[in-house]
This record gives structure tokens, sequence and C-alpha cells, in this order.
């Protein structure tokens, strides 16, 4: 049998013994550190002894977010067909840089992210697949430098009055204050809007932060369609009317829930998204393929050819075609959007939307379950992301506990200064007796915790 054959076999056991094993377990991390030290890098080893005896200790020793009782952070379980891809791309390892090298993934990925720009509404769309949610971000913000500065890309931030913003909900990913710092911008050029009651940014509360700050430009402004904490769509349409007013570069950065274009009766949910010039989606995420695959998705390509621009003689001539390489970040490029042509092209937008629509009906269960328990919600979103508290009992210690009990892993967040604990249905296996265990284990964490 090949290595490859081999190696095939040891994952397919890895996955069916995916239920059985605790949600967290750091059982075994100082043999393990002991094993790795003593590990002869000079003279190597056999890989699939090498493969087997890691893979055992990554099953053993850490948070298994693939687990149909993890309730955490958006990091679901890969999609086989899924791995399938990445294998094909590492066995195939073309190189996207330029298209006429491997036109075949180019054709692909293009046809992709032509899709998304469908279902967000757009009839023509420009983009490309992105390492994750924060390389797509980040275009999104060189972008609407080179947009709103025409000089930028040569001269860099021009020493203007007004110093270049960035507009998000306090609630958005703080991916935003690392991509501010990389663009030479500075993590001050982030201004984080107070949301409202429900938690999403409004447009009245934007446009005073607007008036008050005569000294920023509003370069670009964002609406988070889901946030990471607690599940809050801002108002997009809202949103979209105050960047036209102030001419801004309007992102939607829908990493996660994204993917809820997929189901028709919940496209409403997400109004004024066609109206973004970019919008991020992660592939990785709710969609379900292995890390790292987002999509840069936008309307306006001769922003990117702009941003991206630079001519060399050791790359091969461009054609008419705008080259990956001088249209985002990445130079060299891994065939990412295979992985998510595999499940989806298998699957289909039908099945995804099964899928979808099942872990919003689990979240819908969760909340009425906690409800039931005597526990209060509070975030209000109709994704599958529970935000929950109790009247008197302390949220890290009931998390703490329920971690401890590796019946269950889920988290806190802040709110309204204070922490709350936060559950997400990220699995597509968790059902209902996922939902019970969780259900009991925080029952019983209460109890402890009040005693
Ligand atoms: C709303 C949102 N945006 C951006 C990101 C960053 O994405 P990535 O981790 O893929 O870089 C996340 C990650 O959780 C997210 O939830």
């Amino acid at each position: 049998m090949s290595l490859l054959t081999e190696g095939a076999s040891l994952a397919d056991a890895y996955l069916q013994g995916r239920a059985g094993r605790p949600v967290n377990s750091t059982r075994g991390l100082d043999e393990f550190e002991r094993w790795l030290g003593k590990l002869d890098l000079h003279a190597g080893t056999d890989p699939l002894r090498l493969a087997r005896d890691t893979l055992e200790w990554m099953a053993s020793c850490g948070v298994h977010s693939d687990h149909p009782r993890y309730f955490g952070l958006f990091n679901p379980p890969a999609l086989v067909e899924g791995v399938l891809g990445d294998l094909i791309v590492g066995v195939v390892n073309p190189q996207l840089a330029v298209v006429e090298h491997a036109p075949v993934a180019a054709a692909i990925e293009k046809r992709l992210i032509n899709e998304f720009g469908a279902l967000i509404g757009w009839t023509r769309t420009v983009g490309h697949f992105t390492s994750g949610g924060s390389e797509a971000n980040h275009t999104a913000l060189l972008a609407a430098l080179v947009r709103r500065y025409p000089q930028w890309a040569e001269a860099g931030v021009p020493r203007y009055d007004r110093r270049p913003g960035i507009y998000a909900s306090e609630h958005a990913h703080l991916a935003w204050i690392k991509l501010a710092r990389m663009a030479g911008l500075g993590a001050d050029a982030v201004r984080l809007i107070p949301a409202a009651n429900d938690l999403r940014m409004r447009a009245a509360d934007l446009r005073r932060a607007l008036n008050q700050e005569a000294a920023l430009d509003p370069v670009l402004i964002v609406g988070t369609a889901g946030t990471t904490a607690h599940g809050a769509i801002d108002d997009l349409s809202e949103l979209a009317d105050v960047a036209r007013d102030v001419g801004a570069h309007f992102h939607v950065d829908a990493a996660w829930a994204g993917a809820g274009l997929i189901v028709p009766e919940l496209i409403s949910r997400y109004a004024g998204i066609d109206r973004a010039d970019s919008v991020t989606i992660d592939a990785h995420k709710w969609l379900a393929v292995p890390m790292g695959a987002g999509m840069y998705l936008a309307q306006d390509e001769a922003a990117l050819a702009r941003a991206f621009a630079v001519t060399t003689d050791y790359m091969p001539p461009s054609s008419t075609t705008l080259q990956p390489y001088v249209a985002s970040i990445q130079w060299s490029r891994r065939f990412i959007g295979l992985k998510l042509f595999l499940a989806l092209g298998s699957r289909g937008l039908d099945g995804y939307a099964i899928t979808i629509r099942r872990q919003v009906a689990m979240g819908d269960m969760l909340r009425a379950a906690l409800v039931a328990d005597g526990w209060k919600i509070c975030n209000h979103t109709w994704l599958p992301l529970i935000c929950f508290c109790g009247t008197s009992a302390d949220s890290q210690s009931i998390a703490d506990d329920v971690v401890q009990s590796g019946e269950a892993w889920i988290s806190t967040v802040a709110l309204r200064g204070r922490p709350v604990l936060r559950a997400c249905i990220t699995s597509p296996d968790t059902g209902e007796s996922e939902i019970e265990r969780l259900v009991t284990a925080l029952s019983k964490a209460r109890e402890r915790a009040q005693r």
C-alpha cells in the first residue's frame, strides 16, 4: 500500500473515533513534550509511524473543535469532500499566481466567486480566495484606500488634513485593529461605534460619530453580518446609505454567517448586503471546508488592479487577464477553492441549505431548552449562537466547570461589561442529544457554583 493510501486509512480511523473522544483533553501533554524533545530530526524516521504518532497525540491533547459537543467559535468539523480537495491540491500543487499555469484551478475559483457574488445579489463579481477572513478584510481595507486616494498605491497615505478612518461596530471582529496597523494607519484609525441594545450598529450612531470627528476621513465603513461574539447582523441597508453619503467604501464582513445566504428564506435577513462594495465570506467557517479558506468578493476590479499592480520580468508575460499575483495580497497561490468546489459540487447549494436550516433549528432548540431550565437569553439573533446567563451564578466558573467535565466546550464573552455564557452550534452533527447533554452539564455546573 502506498503512503497516501495508508495515511488515508489513518485519517479515516480518526474520523470514526471522533464522537467517542472527549471534547477537551490535556492528558499526556507533558509526555508529548518529552516525546517531541527526543525526536531525532537529523536522522529522520518512518513517515507513516510519525504520522500515526502525531495524529494520536493530536487526538488526545487539545480542544476538539470538530466534536459534536463543541459549542465554541465557528470552527466546524471539515467536510470529507473538502479534505479530499486539500489532498488533491497537495498532490498536484498547482501554482495559481498566473492563470495560464493553472487554468483549471483558476476557472473553478472564478466560478465559485461568481456563484457567491450571485447569492449576494450581484450580476458581476470579482475577487479571489484568501487564507481566511482576516486576509479578505485586509484586501477590503487596501481597496478602500486606493479608491479614496488615487495616489495611495505609489505615495502611500498622503499628508491629508484628515487622517484615514475605519468605522465598525464595537462588536466587529478585531482583526480591523491589526489590519489598520498593517496598513500603516495605526490602531487609532479604527473607530468602534457603540451598538444599540440589540447589539447591531445603527446608522444614527455611526452618523453621530462621523459628525463628531471632523479630523478623521471615513475611508472604510464596515457592516458585520454575524458578529463573532453575539451573532448580530448590523443594519446593512442603513449603513450602505451612510457610506454612500460620505463617499466611503462599504465592506460587509460576513465571515461566518454569510453562508446563510445559501438558504432562500434567510436572504432577507441580510438586506442591504448587495449594496456593499465588497464582502468577506469564509469557506472554512459555516461552509465547513478545512482551514484556511476565505473569499474576498467585490465589484470593483480596477481597485484590486491599482492596489496590487507590479511588473517584473521573472513572472510570465501578462495576458489580457488580470493575473492573481497582481490582483491580491498573495503571490504564490494555493488552489484554495478546490476544497469548496468538491464540497459544494457534490452536496449542492441545496444540500448546504438543508444543513444550515438544521443548525438554525438546533440553535432554536438550545435557546428554548435554556429558557426552560431558568437561564436568561442575552442576545437577539436567529443565528444558532446563544448568549445567556444565570440569575446569580458566575458565568466564567460555570463555563470552566463545563469544559473541565469534558462534556462540552463553551466559552464566555463580554456583554455590556460583564461575562455571559456563549454557545454556538457549529457542527452539523450536533443534534438533540448533544443539546440535552450540554443543558444538563450547565445545570450541574450552576448547582455547584451556587453551593
Ligand atoms: C466576523 C469575523 N470576521 C473575521 C474573522 C477572522 O477570520 P479568520 O480567522 O478566518 O482570519 C472572524 C473569525 O472568527 C469573524 O468571526
